[in-house]
């Protein structure tokens, strides 16, 4: 397949990683894309950076497979773990999601304070810490683990008693440190903004990194001369790793449209 043709792969563990795919067929509708749900194995937030660092190398590999020429990490836990040890061995960019959040979060902010919620894995990696603290070492960072939060996205229960109960007790450190920005530092955070937005209130704006990165995205193929030039009609896949029908329900009601291209594989 000729180079600017090939597919972009958009790697998550599960639903999250959609929020990137869609910034991505926003910003360039004539990229194609490969995007791939590691189900099976979800949540990778919960396990060790070595693990995750394993099961990011596998679903790169897979992706190789469709001749991917640019792969987007598009789960932060991953990012967090396995973005550097990626790079280095791929010959194609590899791009992760947390320097673009990171810039975002520190655009957003007023008085300095930032909350960065995430995976265990991702807070405790202290990588957003780190980026944001790189960006300007006098912000103020509250760190968050929420753990609760990928099932119940991965449940589509977005809104409710239940979702309200838990942003309520994740979110209580960034209202005490009175953040006037929360980063979502989760791809799947973002389908539950509305639930986290009304617990904050009107005065704290919420960060994600979808748009962000797929802006760098964009910014990376030119710079490597890797645009799809030609007005080519895109075409997508769409592959995972286990629960086929629940991925395109919950899919579906995500992007507004049935995943194009979705079936199963294996790792
Ligand atoms: N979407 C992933 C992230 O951005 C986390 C989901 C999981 O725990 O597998 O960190």
């Amino acid at each position: 397949m000729p180079l600017l043709k090939r597919p972009i792969g958009v790697f998550d563990s599960g639903l999250g990683g959609l929020t990137v795919l869609k910034a991505l067929h926003q910003l360039l509708p004539e990229e194609s894309t490969v995007y791939l749900g590691d189900l099976a194995r979800l949540p990778y937030g919960n396990k060790s950076a070595e693990v995750v660092c394993r099961y990011a190398h596998e679903a790169a590999n897979f992706l190789l497979g469709h001749s991917i020429k640019l792969l987007v990490l598009a789960c932060n836990t991953a990012s967090a773990v396995a973005l550097e040890g990626l790079q280095k061995r791929l010959s194609i960019p590899v791009v992760g999601v947390i320097v673009a959040g990171a810039m975002e979060a520190e655009k957003s902010t007023r008085n300095g304070r930032i909350a960065v919620l995430g995976t265990l894995g991702t807070i405790r990696s202290a990588v957003y810490q780190q980026a944001l603290l790189a960006l300007n070492p006098a912000l103020r960072i509250v760190a968050q683990a929420c753990p609760l939060f990928v099932p119940l996205v991965e449940e589509g229960w977005l809104q409710g008693e239940v979702p309200t109960q838990v942003a309520r007790h994740y979110l209580q450190p960034a209202l005490e440190a009175e953040a006037d920005t929360v980063m979502l530092g989760c791809t799947h955070y973002p389908l539950l903004a509305p639930t986290l937005a009304a617990v904050l209130g009107p005065q704290v704006r919420l960060v994600d990194a979808a748009m962000a990165t797929a802006q760098h995205v964009a910014q990376l193929l030119r710079t490597h001369a890797l645009l799809a030039q030609t007005p080519q009609p895109a075409s997508h896949a769409c592959f995972v790793t286990d629960e086929l029908e629940r991925f395109a329900q919950q899919a579906e009601r995500f992007l507004g449209h049935p995943p194009e291209g979705l079936s199963l594989c294996k790792l």
